[in-house]
């Protein structure tokens, strides 16, 4: 390995003798990347802003020529999708060595719900309200990626979203702005670890800012528009709790917020993200985001979306080649100035050296760890942990589940042998071909002898008679269908967007047609999204939100089924009645005209007339095999003071017979603001573990802090007053109390 001089130099001097002020407690690698930047050419410099993808052909992973001529010049500082050591260690030998100073570059992948080892998609993680075992898998992910030559990942990805049609939700945590701060912070601190610059960590990317869940009616791309007030509370907080977490980068989002696109938008990006925030990593933009803005209409050409981009603050162009076509003439036609390109720069470089990769650019390529470190069985255990903390039960009728084995079970659906759709659409490394279906997993559990299996029907409209009569015959001669249902796994994710949220069609005419045989139904349902599954949940007896649960999914799936686990998973968004219905969640205002469902006829009232307002589940919702009983919730006081605190304790007693874990949520209500209050937010939440006839007293403390919102004057802050105070199983099932938060 041939470390140019220049930079061994500079190491020497960052690691030895520069003092550090209280800034660089902030940015620890300031003054070391500012030396480095007094050595660069304008070009070179450019070069740090630019970022270039490989791709996969026949012959492994490849970047084009102009690529490789791009890194040897230093007009290139980072690639992205290239993850294998031999390949990644090429194109850093080619910058460390042929460029003039060696500047190593920045490898991205998106690495969203594991590596080889998938977990399940990330809003089935969600609903496992398990932030530990959310955290473990950012780090299994990191281990597992880093071995093979990444050391950036484009996760997390924290848009909140009311509204399943855009399919990327698959890729959030769901509706709750509490859950998403949560998980976000779990997640860089799983990517990133405690020391970046390990070999094992990879600097994380919180993505997509801003407020990109809430495109118009839920197509993706589309436009944003919302209050200040909306945008700060619901949606930038998950953002803010990835910065606090110490997250290294974040990518702009593809759309427009209030008539500008993020990627040009000054307003978010310098003016909240980096001075109200005192953000210190990068920022990146989404694939080809600068030269979108000219199909946005806010730039005539390259040129002007490059000065936009820079002006807001853009570090890093991810694909458009704006930056590297454009930023040079625009420094001598005086458009832009070379500081602006300093700071940018400055930022990169500080994100390398966290990395430590200027002390050893190739400390990411170790064939070994490539070897020895993918889906290791520890890898495995979690992957099976998470996706049986993901899958929530949605109905058991006469406690028909779970099913004892041995018993006769006809498994239908196309889901039943499908294996790519079990890892959903993020797969970074996955090996779908390898991994057991979940027809398998059942016979594992359950004999090969009492189990048949028929596909019944596929993902298209139209019903095949020849594969319903044969499903039909086939669950003729069992005691119990298990039905594998739901959407084909490209029908969610990036440019998924669904205007119907039902099965398709032949499903549920399936469905329809073996419901005349009078056995009991269970359908598991994989999708990667809240599906409107009112028909099919009046004919089943049984329902199981399975999402796309990953590598270990089949056998999550088939053990609960048959009670080697018990479902602990609630959603994490409210799953509709009717498309009509959204957006919709659970934290709504209660307008000037509310609804009381219990109530008469009520006319002029803010309802629909041909749909109930409630989902059909709604948001914390999730059966187990056992009865959780809540009660005696009691507060430490009535009313507590601004600078001191409110304990709220509840017993939760396991009456039935499985063992089980539980999520006990809290929530609140702001009854008189100086603005409008939700109905209810989700302000805390615990999951226990209790074994039949155990009860558990479940404490949370409320502070000021709980009750801060943006008040009419868009201060933050809390105003005394009345509340009320909810805990519960889920978002619609509490037991209430009141307390006043005292002046
Ligand atoms: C586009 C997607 O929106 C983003 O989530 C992803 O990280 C980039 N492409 C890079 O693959």
């Amino acid at each position: 390995m041939r470390v140019p001089g220049i930079l061994i130099l500079l190491v020497f001097l960052c690691n030895s003798c520069i003092p550090r002020g209280s800034e660089a407690d902030k940015r620890p690698y300031k003054e070391d990347a500012e030396e480095l930047l007094k050595q660069m050419t304008l070009d070179e410099k450019i070069g740090q802003l630019v970022a270039y993808t490989s791709h996969w052909d026949v012959t492994g992973p490849v970047v084009s020529n102009d690529s490789e001529r791009y890194i040897k010049d230093g007009s290139c500082g980072a690639i992205f999708n290239a993850h294998e050591v031999s390949f990644n260690r090429k194109l850093q030998e080619l910058a460390v060595n042929e460029s003039r100073l060696g500047i190593p570059l920045l490898f991205g992948y998106d690495v969203i719900h594991g590596y080889r080892t998938t977990f399940p998609i990330s809003l089935g993680e969600a609903a496992s309200w398990n932030p530990e075992l959310i955290e473990k898998a950012a780090r299994v992910a990191a281990v597992e990626a880093s071995a093979c030559g990444v050391n950036w990942t484009f996760a997390p990805m924290v848009d909140i979203s009311f509204d399943p049609r855009w399919g990327r939700v698959a890729e959030s945590t769901g509706e709750d702005t509490y859950l998403g701060n949560v998980i976000a912070k779990a997640k860089v601190r799983g990517f990133q670890g405690d020391d970046l610059s390990t070999n094992n960590t990879l600097l994380a990317c919180v993505k997509h800012y801003a407020a990109y869940g809430a495109p118009q009616a839920g197509r993706d791309y589309h436009t944003v528009d919302m209050s200040d007030r909306v945008l700060r509370e619901v949606y930038l907080p998950p953002f803010k709790a990835a910065i606090d977490a110490g997250v290294g980068s974040v990518m702009t989002s593809f759309n427009e917020v209030d008539g500008m696109p993020v990627t040009g938008s000054k307003y978010l990006l310098d003016d909240i993200l980096r001075k109200e925030w005192g953000f210190n990593g990068f920022i990146v933009t989404d694939y080809t985001g600068i030269t979108e803005m000219i199909q946005h209409g806010v730039a005539a050409d390259t040129a002007e979306a490059a000065v936009l981009a820079i002006n807001a603050g853009v570090n890093i162009d991810m694909e458009s080649s704006a930056y590297r076509v454009k930023l040079r003439s625009l420094v001598a036609s005086g458009k832009i100035t070379e500081e602006q390109i300093d700071k940018a720069v400055l930022w990169v470089l500080e994100g390398k050296f966290s990395l430590g990769l200027f002390d050893d650019p190739y400390r990411y390529f170790d064939e070994e760890r490539q070897e020895t470190l993918l889906s290791t069985e520890e890898h495995l255990d979690l992957a099976y942990e998470l996706a049986a903390e993901s899958l929530v039960l949605l109905k058991n009728k006469d406690k028909l589940l779970p099913l004892k084995p041995g018993t006769k079970v006809a498994v239908i659906g196309p889901h039943a042998t499908l294996q790519r759709d079990l890892l959903g659409s993020w797969i970074a490394d996955g090996k779908w071909k390898d991994i057991q279906t979940i027809l398998q997993a059942i016979e594992q559990i359950n004999g090969k002898d009492k189990t048949t299996y028929a596909k019944g029907a596929w993902f298209i409209d139209e019903t095949d008679k020849i594969d319903v009569a044969e499903a039909i015959a086939t669950a003729g001669k069992s005691d119990v269908i298990v039905l594998a249902l739901g959407e084909s796994w490209h029908w969610s994710g990036e440019a998924a967007s669904r205007t119907k949220l039902g099965l398709p069609k032949a499903q549920t005419d399936l469905i329809r047609e073996l419901k005349k045989l009078n056995k009991p139904m269970v359908m598991v349902v994989l999708n990667g999204r809240p599906l409107t599954l009112v028909q099919e949940y009046e004919m089943v007896d049984a329902m199981v939100e399975a999402w796309y649960p990953g590598t270990k999914g089949a056998s999550a799936i088939a053990d609960a089924l048959f009670g080697k686990i018990n479902p602990s998973g609630k959603l994490t968004m409210s799953f509709p009645r009717n498309v009509g219905q959204i957006p919709i969640h659970y934290n709504m205002k209660n307008t000037g005209r509310p609804y009381d469902p219990e109530g008469q006829e009520q006319k002029y009232r803010s309802r629909y007339i041909d749909s109930p307002n409630e989902p059909l589940f709604p948001f914390g919702f999730g059966l187990s095999y056992t009865d959780f009983i809540y009660d005696d919730l009691r507060l430490s006081s009535s009313s507590f003071a601004k600078d001191d605190s409110l304990i709220v304790s509840v017993n939760i007693t396991n009456a039935g017979p499985y063992e089980g874990k539980e999520v006990v949520q809290l929530y609140i209500r702001d009854l008189v603001g100086s603005v409008t209050r939700p109905v209810k937010e989700l302000k805390g939440f615990t999951k226990i573990n209790l074994a039949p006839g155990e009860q558990q007293t479940v404490s949370f403390t409320i502070t000021e802090e709980d009750l801060k919102f943006y008040r009419a004057d868009m201060t933050f802050g809390a105003e005394s007053g009345d509340f009320h105070l909810f805990v519960g199983r889920n978002s619609s099932d509490l037991i209430k109390a009141k307390f006043t938060l005292d002046n």
